[in-house]
């Protein structure tokens, strides 16, 4: 079995300062994202990334990184594991995504997930989506990096 190593506290707090600085020249609002999207691609359990913006009660895809696009470009709210989180505005985390109802398959590689929905002003504005290789490749570290990430960066998905 492939194993990854999984984000640890120490390379979340790395990550962190480098969306501050993204953050800092961001010019754009659209290239913001796209930064934010690719930076989180190098991480090894984060292998397919999706940044989705909530636009006409459906989540869209925006900005995405990965060996290929997803056939998933629009969900609407509850479908989905994606739209189960933007409609709860609560952080999803599948281990086994082979086990969970909710699941869209996009990649036959996926075997975990773990998506986060940005909340701009107490309402959901836009969500993180990242597929993992492996099972189980996301954990609360993960969940508080992504979760603390979603809050810098929220104020340029609307
Ligand atoms: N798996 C997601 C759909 C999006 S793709 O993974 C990019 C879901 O269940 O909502």
């Amino acid at each position: 079995m492939k194993s990854q190593p999984r984000l640890n506290r120490e390379r979340a707090k790395e990550l962190l300062a480098e969306v501050d600085l993204l953050v800092s020249r961001a010019q754009q609002p659209a290239a913001l994202r796209k930064s934010v999207v690719q930076l989180l691609n190098l991480e090894p359990t984060y292998n397919w990334v999706g940044l989705y913006l909530l636009k006409g009660g459906e989540l869209r895809i925006d900005s995405w990184k990965g060996p290929a696009p997803t056939t998933h470009t629009s969900i609407p709210l509850g479908k989905g594991i994606c739209g189960f989180a933007a409609k709860s505005g609560r952080t999803e985390i599948v281990s086994d995504v082979s086990k969970d109802p909710r699941y869209l398959q996009c990649f036959a590689s996926t075997r975990s997930e773990i998506t986060v929905p940005i909340l701009h002003e107490g309402k959901v504005v836009a969500e993180i989506d990242i597929d993992g290789d492996v099972a189980n490749a996301h954990s609360s570290v993960d969940r508080e990096f992504l979760e603390a990430l979603a809050a810098k960066i929220s104020k340029f998905c609307v």
